[in-house]
């Protein structure tokens, strides 16, 4: 796409990756974008760059607007790959610019990305001029990388705020008022799920510090620009800060021979019956990033497997290992399953549930085939289950 001019004289030079399906174990079903913003004053900014491999389309969407040589400025607000990937060739093209970053930024850039960078350093409150309009550096370590900022210019309101309020979602519009607001607050969900739900506790007091500035526009690093629904999308980063629940329930299970599902099936009318909202995933063909999107704000997630040589399925492993890493603490949570002789997966499925930071319940088990009345406990122990939620 050509560059857009999302405020006066500062561009979009970023690169929209349409057929991107994953993100390191994020399914991107509506692709990504990697956003980068130009701003053409008496110094030249450049905001992030993208994925290296679309190195060379930035340069060329950028020589659209200026010649790539009179860069500045080119601020780091993060280090992972997809925003400074093009660093290197970024130096090549403007080779007298200064890359403005935090400390620990440099010192990972330095890692990644090889010496040779004339490294501005900054901290809170740092400021640079670029005549009529300045930018102000804001660190947020950890959100989502210890490296993290975001940057501010008061003249436009403008916060570049790099992955925060970000979505994987690749479209030809840029702007929120442009697209489906279910689904651009879905993927804003989701991203948030998935890349920033292990470091919710810090959100509270990022929105502090964005409170205390005059946001007329949020420009992420992914996705489409917030200009419309900037009040909405604070809000909803304050609630999902919080960790509310719904009272929802997510049912996520494989199966071998049908016995495992058909106890899945009966949960599902258990807790229909007690009145939760029930999801129901079989994870042999569910991302787990779809998992972590539906439990973000459910209450309860009933896991289940038979047991496969000692221990439970692969597809369960995978998404257990997934969700320990998000760290979804507070939820209400139990196994279920059926087994042959010693079984094994229950306690597997107890471990990672407790080590991924959820409240353990009583699990439901059964040996080989579900019989009639193992359906109606079944049935029984979801209804029971859901009421607690
Ligand atoms: Fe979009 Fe943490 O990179």
């Amino acid at each position: 796409m050509m560059p857009m001019e999302i405020a006066p004289k500062i561009y979009d030079v970023g690169v929209t990756d349409w057929t991107v399906r994953d993100f390191h174990g994020y399914k991107t079903e509506r692709g990504a974008s990697y956003n980068s913003y130009l701003i053409v004053d008496e110094k030249i900014c450049l905001i992030d760059t993208v994925k290296a491999c679309y190195a060379d389309e930035l340069l060329e969407k950028i020589s659209r607007v200026v010649d790539p040589a009179k860069i500045d400025y080119v601020v780091v607000n993060h280090v992972e790959p997809d925003h400074a990937g093009a660093l290197p060739a970024v130096l090549k093209a403007a080779p007298n610019a200064k890359f403005v970053i935090t400390m620990q930024g440099k010192n990972e850039a330095l890692v990644h990305y090889g010496e040779g960078f004339d490294f501005m350093v900054v901290k809170e409150g740092d400021k640079i001029s670029l005549g009529s309009r300045e930018l102000a550096f804001v660190p947020m370590p950890m959100l989502h990388w210890p490296d993290n900022m975001v940057t501010y210019c008061p003249q436009d309101g403008i916060l570049f705020s790099n992955d925060a309020f970000g979505q994987h979602y690749a479209n030809s519009k840029r702007f929120d008022d442009e697209v489906d607001e279910y689904v651009l607050f879905y993927e804003a969900k989701k991203y948030f799920a998935n890349i920033l739900w292990p470091y919710a506790r810090l959100i509270g007091g990022a929105l502090k510090k964005a409170a205390a500035l005059d946001v007329k526009m949020i420009a992420p690093a992914h996705g489409i620009i917030w200009r419309s629904m900037v009040d909405k999308i604070l809000e909803r980063y304050a609630v999902w800060g919080a960790g509310m629940q719904d009272g929802s329930l997510v049912i996520a299970y494989d199966t071998m021979w049908g016995s495992t599902e058909t106890l899945a099936r009966a949960m599902v009318e258990g807790a229909a019956a007690a009145g939760v909202h029930t999801k129901l995933l079989r994870m042999d063909r569910t991302p787990c990033s779809t998992v972590a999107v539906d439990l973000f704000e459910a209450s309860g997630l009933l896991v289940g497997s038979p047991t496969l040589n000692s221990g439970m399925m692969q597809t369960i492993g995978g998404m257990l290992v997934y969700l320990k890493g998000l760290q979804p603490k507070g939820k209400k949570a139990a196994a279920f399953g059926t087994f042959g002789w010693a079984g094994g997966a229950q306690k597997d499925m107890e471990a990672m549930l407790t080590a991924a930071g959820c409240d353990l319940q009583q699990g439901f088990t059964c040996k080989w085939r579900a019989s009639a009345d193992d359906v109606a406990a079944a049935r029984q122990f979801a209804y029971d289950f859901a009421k607690s939620l």
